[in-house]
């Protein structure tokens, strides 16, 4: 239906009027009594190998939808119903904020790519509060936070210190956004110095409370390995829960879009197909370096199952995806989820053929082992008969000698 009915309509429109569309679509269906039942029984799978704890968070499955759909938490909950195990609401910075002017949202077809330069347009804390305190204990909300443009940097963490103390207690994890807007470069927002005097606030904070939310850094695909490896450090260092890798990239190399178009687009951050390969090396580096102890939530070009797999099997715990429910619409979540469960059955039977082999392999073993030891006991006993025969041959010839 998505494919043939609704992506038509959706895509006729510009990108962020069919953003609109789908959010009051979303909405009207949460009203609507039902609705949100009619939703999950089309798009959710539940399977109990699909679920996980990551970060002392029970998630039904490892797939979430990324930062950026649901500014201010408006439709979590039909969010979930539509199949996701998570939902990342935000960003959300103290205060509202317009984002920079239309148009500013722009897809490119041919790359299965978004650009989008909202310039983190968001109803700030207030409108994200009012909508956290509404219960969505079915499912599980992740909140990303970042610091208002107006803010200067050197004040950038007193922001994020609060919207995370606001929501502390309405929201599963928070995923610090570093990539503060088009006017801040991945270079200074990036910097271990920068980042800590960000984070430090937030940690002192939880110390005293009696509940634990975890805090995620969320990084850029743009950065160096040496780059990442300084995050590696402060993930390894500090009470940091985890990383979320990645957000959208400035880089415009190797797209089947021309040129010309990408002129006219101007500046804006990549997400989609461009992202696959960079993400998940991040994600792998990340992975391997920290020795595969901390969270990883992978996220970048999610287009299809095996992706998705990829990502994973790079050491990812979760994964995100925004791209690819634009582009294949909310299917692509069942279609994600139906796969790895697939997968687990496979697994599954495999590991039982493998066990299956070693009971026969074991048993073949111990009963050659038994045969054996009855081949030596007939041995043993021949031999003590022959031993007896003698004995009493000696015996016989010792009492003939003896008369
Ligand atoms: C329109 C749009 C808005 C976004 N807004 C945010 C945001 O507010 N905060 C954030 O951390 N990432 C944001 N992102 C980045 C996504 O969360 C995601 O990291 C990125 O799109 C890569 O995933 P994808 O290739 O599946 O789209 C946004 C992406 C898009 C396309």
């Amino acid at each position: 239906m998505y494919r043939y009915l609704i992506k038509p309509i959706l895509f006729a429109l510009n990108i962020e009027q069919a953003h609109h569309l789908a959010v009051i679509l979303l909405r009207i269906i949460g009203f609507i009594p039902g609705g949100r039942w009619i939703l999950s029984k089309c798009y959710s799978v539940h399977h109990p190998s699909l679920e996980r704890e990551v970060f002392g968070v029970h998630f039904q499955n490892p797939i979430g939808l990324a930062a950026g759909f649901d500014h201010n938490g408006d439709v979590v909950n039909e969010l979930g119903s539509l199949g996701f195990g998570f939902v990342e609401m935000g960003i959300v910075t103290p205060q509202p904020q317009n984002g920079n002017p239309c148009p500013r949202l722009f897809r490119l077809p041919n790359d299965e790519a978004i650009i989008n330069r909202l310039g983190f347009a968001n109803r700030g804390l207030k409108r994200a509060l009012q909508n956290l305190r509404r219960p969505h204990s079915g499912t599980i909300v992740g909140c990303n936070i970042g610091k208002n443009i107006s803010t200067p940097a050197e004040d950038a963490p007193k922001d994020y210190l609060k919207v995370y103390r606001n929501l502390y207690q309405y929201a599963d994890y928070f995923a610090v956004n570093l990539c503060c807007d088009n006017a801040c470069t991945e270079t200074i927002s990036h910097r271990p110095d920068y980042i800590m005097r960000i984070l430090e606030p937030l940690f002192d904070f939880r110390r005293g409370q009696n509940q634990y939310r975890p805090i995620l850094l969320k990084i850029s695909p743009d950065l160096n390995n040496e780059e990442v490896d300084r995050i590696i450090d402060i993930l390894l260092s500090t009470p940091l829960d985890g990383i979320v890798a990645t957000t959208g990239s400035y880089r415009r190399d190797g797209l089947q879009t021309t040129d010309e178009t990408l002129d006219k687009i101007g500046a804006g951050r990549l997400s989609g197909k461009p992202l696959t390969r960079r993400s998940i090396e991040i994600v792998r580096r990340i992975h391997e370096r920290s020795g595969g102890n901390y969270p990883i939530i992978g996220v970048g070009g999610m287009m299809t199952v095996d992706d998705v797999r990829e990502m994973l099997k790079a050491g990812a715990d979760l994964v995100q995806i925004y791209s690819g429910l634009i582009y294949h619409g909310p299917h692509f979540i069942r279609e994600v989820c139906t796969g790895l469960v697939e997968d687990a059955q496979r697994a599954a039977i495999l590991q039982a053929e493998r066990e299956r082999k070693e009971l026969i392999r074991r048993t073949t073993e111990e009963v050659a082992r038994e045969a054996r030891a009855i081949d030596l006991a007939q041995d043993i006993a021949d031999k003590a008969a022959e031993v007896a025969e003698k004995t009493k041959y000696i015996r016989e010839a010792a009492r003939k000698r003896r008369k």
